[in-house]
C-alpha cells in the first residue's frame, strides 16, 4: 500500500496525514477551499516541527516526509488511493455528502470515516460500496496517541477489517475492534467524564483548576477533563454528547449548562483562544 488520501484539513485530518507520512505513505489531503489548501501543509509541518524539537526526527527527515504530501481542493485527486479517510466535521449530512463523493474515486481501495460517534451502518446506508467502508477512529494528537478504534458496519467485509488493522499497525498503533454503537468505547467513556466534570463545575463543587488538578494528581490523567475539553474543542465535545444523547436517550450525555454556554459564546477551547480556560491571557 502506498497512497493515503485524507479528506479534511483540521486537527484530526492533519494528524492522520502526519502519522501516515511518518510511516512512509504518500499522502494527499483534500481541502474544501483554496484557503484551506494553503493552511493544510503548514498545519502538518508544524506537527513535524514538534517532533524535530523533541529530537524524534531531523529537519532533513521532516523535509523528506513533507515532500510526499500533496494538497488539493479537488476530490478527484483521491483516485488510486489504498485508503481514503474522511475526517471532516462531526455532522451526519456533511460526512455523508463527502463519503458519497469520495466513493466515486475509490477504485480498489478502502473508504474510512474518522467519526467519533456516528454509527457506521447509518453512514454506509447512502453508499454503494458498503463492504469496503469502515470506521477508523483516531485520537488527538494522532502522531502521539497509540490506539485506534476499528468499527465495522453491518456490511463491512472481514477483508476490509483485516486490511485496516494492518494499516493501523503500520502506523505504529494498536487497533481495537469495537461494535458499531453510539460513541463506540472511547467517547462513551470520555464524554461522561467531561460532562460530569462540567456539571460539578456548574454546581460549584470545585473550581475548574481544582477539578483538573484532582484528575491529574489523583487519577493520574495527563490532562484534567476541562483542559481536555478545551484541547478537543468544546464544540466537538458538545456535538459528540448530543449525538450519543439523541441515539441512546441517556440523560448523562445531555451537555452540561457550561458546555452549552461556551459553545453559544464561541468559546470553543484552545483553537478559539478561550474555552473553560483563557489561552489568550497565557500567550
Ligand atoms: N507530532 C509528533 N510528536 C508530537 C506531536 C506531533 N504532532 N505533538 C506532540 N508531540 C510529542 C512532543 O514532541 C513530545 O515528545 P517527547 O515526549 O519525546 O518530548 C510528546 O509528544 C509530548 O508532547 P508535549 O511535551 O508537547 O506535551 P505533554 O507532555 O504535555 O503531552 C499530550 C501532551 C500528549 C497532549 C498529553 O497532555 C496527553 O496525552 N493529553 C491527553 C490527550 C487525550 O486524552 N487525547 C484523546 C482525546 S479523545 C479523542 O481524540 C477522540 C475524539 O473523538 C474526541
Amino acid at each position: 500500500m502506498a497512497k493515503i488520501t485524507v479528506i479534511g484539513t483540521g486537527t484530526m485530518g492533519s494528524g492522520i496525514a502526519q502519522a501516515s507520512l511518518s510511516s512512509g505513505y504518500d499522502v494527499t489531503m483534500i481541502a474544501h477551499s483554496q484557503k484551506s489548501v494553503q493552511e493544510a501543509a503548514s498545519r502538518v509541518e508544524s506537527g513535524f516541527d514538534k517532533a524535530v524539537s523533541a529530537k524524534a526526527i531531523t529537519q532533513e527527515q521532516k523535509l523528506a516526509m513533507m515532500s510526499r504530501l500533496s494538497v488539493s481542493d479537488d476530490i478527484a485527486s483521491s483516485a488510486g488511493s489504498d485508503f481514503i479517510i474522511e475526517a471532516v466535521s462531526e455532522d451526519f449530512d456533511t460526512k455523508e455528502g463527502v463519503l458519497k463523493s469520495a466513493e466515486k474515486y475509490l477504485g480498489a481501495g478502502i473508504l474510512a470515516t474518522n467519526t467519533s460517534s456516528i454509527p457506521i451502518s447509518q453512514l454506509a446506508a447512502g453508499l454503494s460500496r458498503k463492504d469496503v467502508f469502515i470506521g477508523i477512529h483516531f485520537f488527538n494528537p494522532v502522531p502521539v496517541m497509540k490506539v485506534v478504534e476499528l468499527i465495522g458496519g453491518d456490511s463491512t467485509s472481514p477483508n476490509t477489517i483485516s486490511k485496516s488493522s494492518e494499516f493501523v499497525k503500520k502506523l505504529g498503533k494498536t487497533p481495537v475492534e469495537v461494535k458499531d454503537s453510539p460513541g463506540f468505547i472511547a467517547n462513551r467513556l470520555l464524554m461522561l467524564f467531561i460532562n460530569e466534570a462540567a456539571r460539578a463545575l456548574d454546581q460549584g463543587v470545585a473550581t475548574k483548576e481544582g477539578i483538573d488538578t484532582i484528575a491529574k494528581l489523583g487519577l493520574h490523567h495527563p490532562m484534567g477533563p476541562l483542559e481536555l475539553a478545551d484541547f478537543i474543542g468544546v464544540d466537538v465535545c458538545n456535538d459528540i454528547m448530543l449525538e450519543i444523547f439523541r441515539r441512546t436517550d441517556d440523560k448523562a450525555f445531555d451537555p452540561a449548562e457550561s458546555i452549552k454556554r461556551l459553545v453559544k459564546e464561541g468559546r470553543l477551547g484552545r483553537k478559539s483562544g478561550k474555552g473553560f480556560y483563557d489561552y489568550a491571557a497565557k500567550a
